[in-house]
């Protein structure tokens, strides 16, 4: 067993391209591992195991245990002391779009609020761009976030808005995520801004029916400005009627329905929740569940926080403790988009809810994986027991802790997905 030593960034670091490895893998000389296992190890929610070894045997967790009684393999990690952690599940995501709004966020800097109103302008950029174009800034993001940990990402369709664009932004999104939303309802598009009861129909007949094969979920931005709470219900119960699972833009701008709508439809998540009333923390209080992956389970419904977005919109931070003492299940993600949230960071995400939101860093790092798992309804990924996919990081730090201690730091050496190392030593 040697110590942790930081190691030198080396010229040949890089994303390589998936390619499944045969036989098995031990990652060993693990000095803190995160198992997301609740009463595993230490206890505490992180389920820490020190000095740990873990298997891989077909892109599965096959074997957890002490470094000092590693089974044999066909190939070897060596940690060299470090934490690994499970990757990432970034459970909010908007990666199908054209052009950028820098120009926007620098007004905003400079003074002017964000209403949502431009993401019309992205619409347009998106509606006019080719398909290799799209699909190029999703490979992009996605490959940007696995750099930085992010091995599980949702990814939203909502800046096409007509039935072809929808249906080929999540043609293009399921081709790199699983986890693929129907977001139609993002904003009502100018050519409908006088008959919204048009576009709502539209959205639960042709939109949805030409969407929905390439989507798991549905979502609505429920706010003022955008889908009001009747839009909202219509919309979503439809997308339940043809089997998708339901989340919520919800209480982003200001105070309103969204949270309580997505509690009263089962949502599995209601993301933002930046303005919430008592009776919103009550009513995602009281939708706890039994499960295995937390002391005294989860909330059903998990309330999914979004602090890229308060920053880029310099708009006062969700009230996380509010949540937590509450016993509601919290995410973290990064809603990547061009307007509100330009990050594929979850690291960044991390900091910002330690720093900003009092989160403690086991909290919020719980909240990137298993919290983001939770959000998606995943037991597959956001934990590292046996059975779980082999989706981890190697840190460049001995422990989670520096993950919010050290911002803005490149800390991620390594990261595994199914098993099959993505960028190189
Ligand atoms: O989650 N709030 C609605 N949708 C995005 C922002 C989209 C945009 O500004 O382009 C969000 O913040
Ligand atoms: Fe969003």
């Amino acid at each position: 067993m040697t110590g942790f030593r930081e190691r030198p960034v080396r010229p040949g670091d890089r994303l390589r391209p998936a390619v499944r490895n045969s036989g098995s893998l031990l990652v060993d000389n693990i000095g803190e591992l995160v198992t997301n296992c609740f009463g595993a190890g230490e206890g505490g929610p992180l389920g820490i195991r020190r000095n740990a070894a873990l298997l891989v045997e077909d892109g599965v967790v096959a074997w957890v245990g002490s470094a000092r009684d590693t089974p044999a393999a066909d190939r070897r990690i060596d940690a060299e002391g470090a934490a690994v952690l499970p990757g990432f599940v970034d459970s909010h995501a908007h990666l199908v779009f054209a052009g950028d709004r820098a120009v926007e966020f620098a007004a905003r800097m400079a003074g002017e609020p964000y209403t949502g109103g431009g993401i019309r302008t992205t619409v347009g950029a998106t509606r006019a761009a080719p398909d290799d174009e799209l699909r190029a800034t999703v490979q992009r993001l996605r490959t940007e976030a696995m750099r930085q940990g992010t091995t599980t990402i949702e990814i939203k369709s909502g800046y096409g808005l007509t039935v072809a664009d929808e249906a080929r932004s999540l043609r293009i999104a399921a081709e790199f995520s699983e986890d693929t939303t129907f977001l139609g309802a993002h904003v009502v598009p100018a050519e409908y801004a006088d008959r919204p009861d048009d576009y709502v129909g539209m959205v639960c007949g042709p939109m949805l029916a030409a969407a929905a094969p390439y989507a798991r979920w549905i979502d609505v931005f429920c706010e003022r400005g955008a889908f009001d709470v009747d839009h909202a219900r219509a919309i979503l119960a439809c997308g339940q009627a043809v089997g998708l699972g339901v989340r919520v833009h919800a209480n982003q701008l200001g105070p309103g329905p969204g949270v309580q709508l997505g509690v009263e439809l089962g949502a599995a998540s209601v993301d933002h929740c930046t303005h919430l009333s008592d009776a919103d923390v009550e009513a995602l209080a009281a939708q706890r569940v039994d499960c295995m992956c937390a002391e005294g389970g989860h909330t059903a419904t998990v309330a999914t926080l979004l602090p890229g977005a308060e920053f880029s919109t310099r708009s006062p931070y969700p009230d996380a403790r509010r949540l937590l003492d509450a016993g509601v299940t919290v995410a973290l993600a990064t809603d990547c988009n061009p307007g509100s949230s330009y990050t594929s960071s979850m690291p960044f995400c991390i900091a910002l809810a330690v720093r900003e939101m009092r989160m403690t860093p086991a909290e919020a790092v719980w909240a990137a994986t298993a919290g983001g798992a939770a959000a998606l309804r995943r037991t597959d990924v956001g934990r590292l027991t046996r059975g779980a996919r082999a989706d981890l990081m190697i840190l460049d730090a001995p422990s989670h802790l520096h993950l919010a201690y050290r911002p803005g730091v490149p800390l991620i050496r390594q990261v595994l997905h199914d098993g099959v190392p993505q960028c190189r030593p």
